[in-house]
């Protein structure tokens, strides 16, 4: 039983100093460091204490200096503005260095926090690496957050600057940023000093007078500025994340884990090298677009695409094909939904056999669990090994994969394979807190401490970092997702613990769509559960108890909750069902029965929970959910 992976495995969980010291010797530093795992401060463990890197001298510099400054690092494919544009590594530094100048120009230094409120676009990824070559932190929001939410971010980062575009493009429409930004720095308690705002040919926002400043002047006019020296342990950016609560968290990523597990990650898990084309259709607001479309393929001098379009409707469902074929892309990581997208629209793989992808050898999907059904049509279709991983923002990079770098495994539907060398995954039992060593489902836990790269905290909040993750099991992160480990050491995802659903590979919290529900003034109660979807994987169900007396038209207020939760949420939350009901079943100590709802409402098996306050209540909740299509076969 000895392949490259169980001898990576095994260095790594015997000897994590031998093993993690040695990768990241890759990495250039500006100073070796101290110590590899510090465990002084437990459960704050930290990775090279006392060593100096920059992240983007990592990414770009390094490249450039190694003579491998004409290689392409950036293709930036635009179906929806029709556009294809290559930048090197040489010109990426370059505007990069620019852009750094233009932030420094800002009044931004090493540790300061920037906002990046950004479409599809390079200078989304240019403002990323800008910041981490002066040691600012940069906290990228996904574009599909409304003004409020967006507020709530200002306010936790505290933004000295605001890098932001005039528009976004989803498909057809066009999605303007700059009112929805000007909107939530209104309700923000926080202002920042100044906001950088990249016109788009198609839209030209409004400038706000001394606050606002146009990409293209800023830049024409600043000083490329170097890469500065950060301490392995300072932040390289924040990334919020649903919570179980409407206030979102504050995800940390240092310097130095970051950039050796990541650039690790290319070569062992995804099998590609330096000079290679990888592709992860994702969107830079999510930690797939921080980790695999800027970092991890840069770090490893690879050509990244910073795709801006759909898998389907950009123009057509051969549209993935094509950017492969064109590109001559070896790897490729998406979601399942955008195979689920792409398999609707083109049952029998017609627009494949139009593009030569003989270049394709892997696609990876994560982000949601991968049903059995687009495994195997991927499959067929692709004749490529399509691999399962799973890892979740707070990792930052995958926890169980098939490290086909190192050796690849057979497939296993419905498993992520193994956990990946540095990861001890343990099951654990929630209410014995005892190790669980047969198949049997408790809660995925990982042994600590988390290897590199992984989150040393939230965001000026060691009590949330500790009490959302470390405090159930301790001595161990937990992840809160549910699964098992078969007899052959195969991890198995199967559901989350909390109140966290994924919606077409986003993770939103159902708490938060709750808190705005329950601001209805006609609702006296509220749930949201996520139902099973065939595209989407779930989709958000609200159900609504009215107050009593009430003379509003139900379906206004179905409307108006649908609304409230786009304006405050985001269009990404796609909450567009709700139905109202009498009362919702709770356990006889008050708790909804969300698990049971979920199940009728899926046509899955359910047994009568046993400490339910009224069993009648199920029959009307039934009833309601075949009201809204769900739940039509018998219990
Ligand atoms: N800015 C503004 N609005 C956005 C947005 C953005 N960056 N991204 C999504 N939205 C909007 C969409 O336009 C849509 O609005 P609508 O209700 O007016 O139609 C809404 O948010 C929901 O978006 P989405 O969930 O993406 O649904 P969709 O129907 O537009 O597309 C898929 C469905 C499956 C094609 C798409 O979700 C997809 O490609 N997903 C897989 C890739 C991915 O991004 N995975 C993330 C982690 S790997
Ligand atoms: P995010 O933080 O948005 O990446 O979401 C992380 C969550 O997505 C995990 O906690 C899982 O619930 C889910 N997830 C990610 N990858 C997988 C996978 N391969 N299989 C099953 N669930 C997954």
């Amino acid at each position: 039983m000895s392949n490259l992976y169980y001898q990576a495995y095994k260095k790594s969980m015997e000897n994590p100093d031998a093993f993690w010291g040695e990768v990241a010797e890759d990495c250039h530093w500006h100073k070796k460091w101290d110590k590899v795992l510090d465990d002084t401060n437990k459960p704050f463990y930290r990775w090279f204490t006392g060593g100096e890197i920059n992240t983007c001298y990592n990414a770009l510099d390094y490249h450039v200096e190694k003579g491998n400054g004409d290689r392409i690092a950036l293709i930036y494919d635009s179906p929806v503005t029709q556009t294809i544009k290559k930048f090197t590594y040489a010109e990426l530094k370059d505007l990069t260095a620019k852009f750094a100048g233009a932030l420094a120009e800002q009044g931004v230094i090493k540790g300061d926090r920037v906002l990046i409120y950004m479409p599809m676009i390079p200078e989304a990824a240019i403002a990323m690496l800008a910041c981490a070559r002066i040691g600012a932190v940069h906290s990228v929001v996904f574009g599909g957050f409304a003004a409020k939410e967006l507020a709530v971010r200002i306010d936790d980062a505290a933004p000295k600057v605001i890098v932001s575009a005039s528009c976004g493009i989803e498909g057809a429409k066009i999605i303007k940023y700059k009112p929805l930004l000007d909107k939530a720095i209104e309700i923000a308690k926080i202002k920042p000093k100044s906001c950088i705002i990249y016109q788009r040919a198609m839209e030209k926002a409004e400038m706000i007078s001394g606050r606002d400043y146009d990409w293209n002047q800023v830049i024409d006019k600043a000083a490329p500025k170097d890469c500065v020296s950060v301490k392995a342990t300072d932040p390289l950016y924040i990334l919020y994340t649903s919570g179980t609560t409407g206030v979102p968290k504050g995800v940390v990523r240092d310097n130095g884990g970051h950039a050796v597990a990541l650039k690790w990650s290319m070569k062992a898990i995804y099998g590609v090298d330096e000079g290679d084309v990888f592709w992860a259709a994702s969107d830079v607001g999510w930690v797939v677009g921080h980790s695999y479309i800027v970092y991890g393929p840069l770090l490893k001098g690879c050509t990244t695409v910073l795709f801006e379009g759909k898998p389907v409707g950009t123009p057509d469902a051969g549209v993935f094909w094509r950017i492969i074929s064109e590109h001559k892309i070896k790897a490729m990581f998406t979601a399942p939904t955008a195979f689920r997208a792409i398999k609707r629209e083109d049952p029998n793989g017609e627009f494949i056999k139009k593009y030569d992808i003989s270049c394709f050898k892997t696609l990876f999907l994560a982000g949601e669990r991968l049903d059995p059904d687009t495994l195997r049509w991927a499959e067929k279709q692709l004749k490529v090994p399509v691999i399962d991983h799973w890892w979740q923002t707070e990792t930052g990079w995958p926890i169980a994969a098939n490290c086909i770098g190192l050796h690849q495994f057979p497939v296993k539907e419905g498993s992520p394979t193994k956990a990946v060398p540095g990861w001890d995954i343990q099951i654990l039992d929630s209410s014995t807190q005892k190790r669980i060593t047969t198949s049997d489902i408790g809660a995925l836990a990982v042994k600590l401490p988390l290897p590199p790269g992984t989150l040393p905290t939230l965001w000026q909040n060691d009590k949330r970092y500790i009490d959302s993750y470390l405090a159930e099991f301790e001595g161990y992160y937990q992840t809160a997702d549910a699964g098992y480990i078969d007899e052959d050491g195969y991890v198995y995802v199967m559901s989350r613990t909390d109140d966290i659903i994924n919606v077409a590979g986003h993770r939103l919290s159902t708490g938060g769509m709750e808190e705005v529900l329950a601001d209805h003034p006609d609702v006296a109660e509220c749930a949201v559960l996520g139902v099973a979807d065939q595209l989407k994987g779930q989709i958000p169900v609200g159900f609504l108890v009215l107050k009593t007396g009430v003379e509003t038209e139900p379906n206004k207020i179905i409307q108006d909750v649908i609304a409230m939760v786009r304006d405050r949420i985001g269009p990404v939350a796609a909450f567009k069902t709700a139905t109202i009901v009498k009362r919702l079943p709770k356990t006889r100590s008050g708790k909804i029965l969300r698990g049971t709802i979920q199940k009728i409402a899926d046509n899955k098996k359910w047994n009568m929970p046993a400490t339910i306050d009224d069993p009648v209540i199920l029959d009307e909740i039934k009833e309601a959910l075949q009201g809204i299509g769900y739940a039509s076969s018998k219990k």
